[in-house]
């Protein structure tokens, strides 16, 4: 799903795709593009906030980014050039708190009927006048052949957001192709298009997670807490009376393995697994299947021991988002992109999008 943007257009489909994601403790960039028949890594690259400002780079204050457009825009540069970064069409993901999900039925139609309908439907369900957001959606369940109900999945976004990251592309010299909330970017590089199952994709990042409910494909479930890497290293210094410098380091090197370390850090992981079974539920009351199994995506997805962890707590198979499985790299590179994986799934996911 790909939010609508008036001055979108796509005449030539360009080979190389940057797809951007400013995430609270870094910005990700990945570079991909289509070599022969496969889709291959160009380029990815990093930086982190700390190593410039003593703000995190996302932090809304009513939907306004706390740094301004022109300093996210000047990170932007500065990656793309020194990563001799030369694309220019970008798609930028949007954080998962910004973009308003919602699901409905609407009775049987035809599908020239549909649309005017889903943006009928909008005006009850989506919390600000429809003049003041972009909306996009998608047909869930049902036909229009055999006349069954219609299962709506629709995705808002305030266009303040939208025209916050149309400036920050025009301040950095990038064309921006469009927007797309996180969890679809994860999803296009992180499950695999054959996965018919129910599976959960937890993203957790640095301020916060999004659990995300998928089945055959389709996101049925998401939801946002704030707890993330960035309580686990504030847990570990309160409980250690260690600087967040240390803590974070226990963090890294020890994480979960550690069992001291463990009892620390467990209440926390709890929240985020008490808040997969609530969301599960939901999703089971819906009519969902069970879910079969779990992905983890995000920098604290590489915690130490923390899959070990989920997989015998929750009892369903654990594994770690690996976007890069799937693209064609030099093969030196293997064990550094297995760990940049996890944080690298969105933006890789969003440069992805260009590709298809
Ligand atoms: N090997 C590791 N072990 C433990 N934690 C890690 C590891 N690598 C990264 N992290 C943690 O992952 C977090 C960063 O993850 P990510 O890059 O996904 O965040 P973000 O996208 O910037 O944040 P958010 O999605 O919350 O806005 C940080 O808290 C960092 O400490
Ligand atoms: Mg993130």
């Amino acid at each position: 799903m790909k939010l609508p943007l008036p001055f979108r257009s796509f005449t030539v489909l360009p080979k190389s795709f940057l797809g951007v994601d400013i995430g609270t403790s870094a910005v990700k960039i990945a570079e991909v593009k289509r070599w022969g028949g496969r889709k291959s890594l160009k380029n990815y690259a990093e930086l982190q906030s700390s190593a410039l400002y003593d703000k995190p780079f996302r932090t809304f204050e009513r939907n306004t980014l706390v740094l301004s457009k022109q300093d996210i825009a000047r990170v932007l540069k500065a990656i793309l050039q020194e990563a001799k970064i030369q694309t220019k069409d970008a798609l930028f993901s949007l954080p998962d708190f910004s973009s308003f999900f919602t699901h409905f039925e609407l009775p049987p139609m035809t599908k020239e009927e549909l649309p005017e309908a889903v943006a009928f439907e909008a005006r009850r369900h989506v919390p600000l006048p429809l003049s003041e957001v972009t909306f996009d959606w998608q047909l869930l369940e049902g036909t229009f052949e055999q006349k069954t109900p219609l299962k709506i999945l629709m995705v808002a976004v305030p266009k303040e957001i939208v025209n916050q990251y149309q400036e920050i592309a025009n301040l950095a010299g990038l064309t921006l192709s469009g927007l797309e909330a996180e969890v679809f970017c994860i999803m296009r590089s992180c499950v695999n298009e054959e996965d018919k199952s129910s599976l959960a994709l937890l993203d957790i990042g640095a301020q916060s997670t999004t659990v995300n409910i998928i089945a055959k494909r389709t996101l049925r479930v998401s939801h946002s807490v704030d707890v993330a890497g960035n309580s686990l290293t504030d847990r570990i210094a309160k409980s250690l009376s260690v600087d967040a410098k240390m803590a974070e380091r226990y963090k890294f090197e020890k994480g979960m393995t550690d069992k001291n370390l463990a009892l620390i850090l467990s209440p926390m992981v709890d929240i985020l697994l008490s808040e997969l079974e609530r969301v599960s539920k939901e999703f089971q009351q819906q009519g969902g299947k069970e879910v079969e199994k779990i992905i983890l995506a995000g920098g604290t997805a590489l915690l130490p021991g923390l899959r070990e962890y989920v997989e015998t707590t929750v009892k369903k198979p654990t594994s770690i988002a690996n976007p890069f499985e799937n693209l064609y790299y030099p093969p030196v590179l293997e064990q550094t992109l297995k760990n940049l994986g996890p944080s690298h799934a969105v933006a890789v996911g969003a440069a992805l999008r260009g590709l298809q």
